[in-house]
C-alpha cells in the first residue's frame, strides 16, 4: 500500500493526512473482495525496515492501527472477513498486540474472506525467525536434519495456513518488493501500478484482476 506519503504531500498536508487516507482505502478494497472472487488478501501496512521513519510517523502509524481496529472491528465480524496479522509482535506494543489478538479472536469462524494484515513484517525476518524456530525442534530431537524440505520449512513461517499469492500489486510507481512475501511470492505475478494507495478503488483493482485472469500461469512447466 504505497503512496500515502506523496499523496498528502501532493496536497500540501503532513504525511499522516496521507496514511489515513490509506486507512479508508482498506475498507474499499476488503469490502469489494467477495464480488470479485478474491478469497484471501494480505495488506502491507508496516515493514521491519519502516522503523527507520521518523518517531513521529512511527507513533502516528501505530496510533491509525489501533484506531483502525477499534473502528472496523464489527463490520469485519458482521461482514464474514477473517482477519489475521503476520509479523513479528514482540517490537510492537503490547496494547496493539492485544488488539490484533482479540480481532483475530472476534473473527476467527469467518471464511468469506481472509484478510491478512502485515504489521513489523520482513520477508527475509519471517524466514530467519522460522528458521530459529526450526532449529529448535532439530536440537530438541523432535526433527531430523534429513527430512526438511522447502514444505518443512513452510510450515514454520508466519503464513503456514494461507496459499501462497497468486498476484501481488503494489502501488505508486515504484517496481520492488520490499521484502514482502519473498518466499510466498516465488510462483506470484505482479501488478505495479501507478496510482498511489489513497486513490486505489475497487474499479482499479477490478480492472488488474481481469488483467490477471487473462495472463497465462505455467509454473515453471510448459504450455498445455
Ligand atoms: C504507505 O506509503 C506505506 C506505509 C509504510 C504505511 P508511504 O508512506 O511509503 O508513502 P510514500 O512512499 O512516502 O509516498
Ligand atoms: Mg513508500
Amino acid at each position: 500500500m504505497d503512496g500515502n506519503g506523496r499523496w498528502a504531500q501532493a496536497r500540501g498536508k503532513p504525511r499522516l493526512f496521507g496514511h489515513q487516507a490509506g486507512g479508508r482505502r482498506v475498507r474499499e478494497i476488503v469490502e469489494s473482495c467477495p464480488q470479485l472472487g478474491v478469497k484471501y488478501l494480505t495488506v502491507f501496512a508496516f515493514s521491519t525496515e519502516n522503523w527507520k521513519r521518523t518517531q513521529a510517523e512511527v507513533t502516528g502509524l501505530m496510533t491509525l492501527f489501533k484506531r483502525y481496529i477499534t473502528k472496523e472491528a464489527n463490520a469485519l465480524r458482521d461482514n464474514g472477513v477473517r482477519v489475521r496479522f503476520i509479523g513479528d509482535r514482540i517490537r510492537l506494543e503490547t496494547k496493539l498486540v492485544e488488539m490484533m489478538d482479540n480481532l483475530e479472536k472476534l473473527t476467527e469462524h469467518n471464511d468469506l474472506v481472509h484478510l491478512t494484515i502485515a504489521i513489523n513484517y520482513g520477508g527475509r525476518d519471517e524466514v530467519a525467525r522460522a528458521t530459529k524456530r526450526l532449529a529448535r525442534e532439530v536440537k530438541a530431537g523432535r526433527l531430523d536434519p534429513e527430512e526438511v524440505d522447502a514444505e518443512t520449512l513452510a510450515k514454520y513461517l508466519d503464513t503456514y495456513v494461507l496459499p501462497d499469492p497468486d498476484l501481488v500489486i503494489r502501488t505508486s510507481g515504484e517496481a520492488r518488493i520490499s521484502n514482502f512475501l519473498l518466499w510466498q511470492s516465488a510462483y506470484a505475478e505482479y501488478e505495479f501500478v501507478d496510482t498511489l494507495w489513497p486513490d486505489f478503488t475497487k474499479d482499479i483493482f477490478a480492472e488488474i484482476l481481469r488483467n490477471y485472469a487473462k495472463r497465462e500461469r505455467r509454473f515453471g512447466a510448459v504450455a498445455g
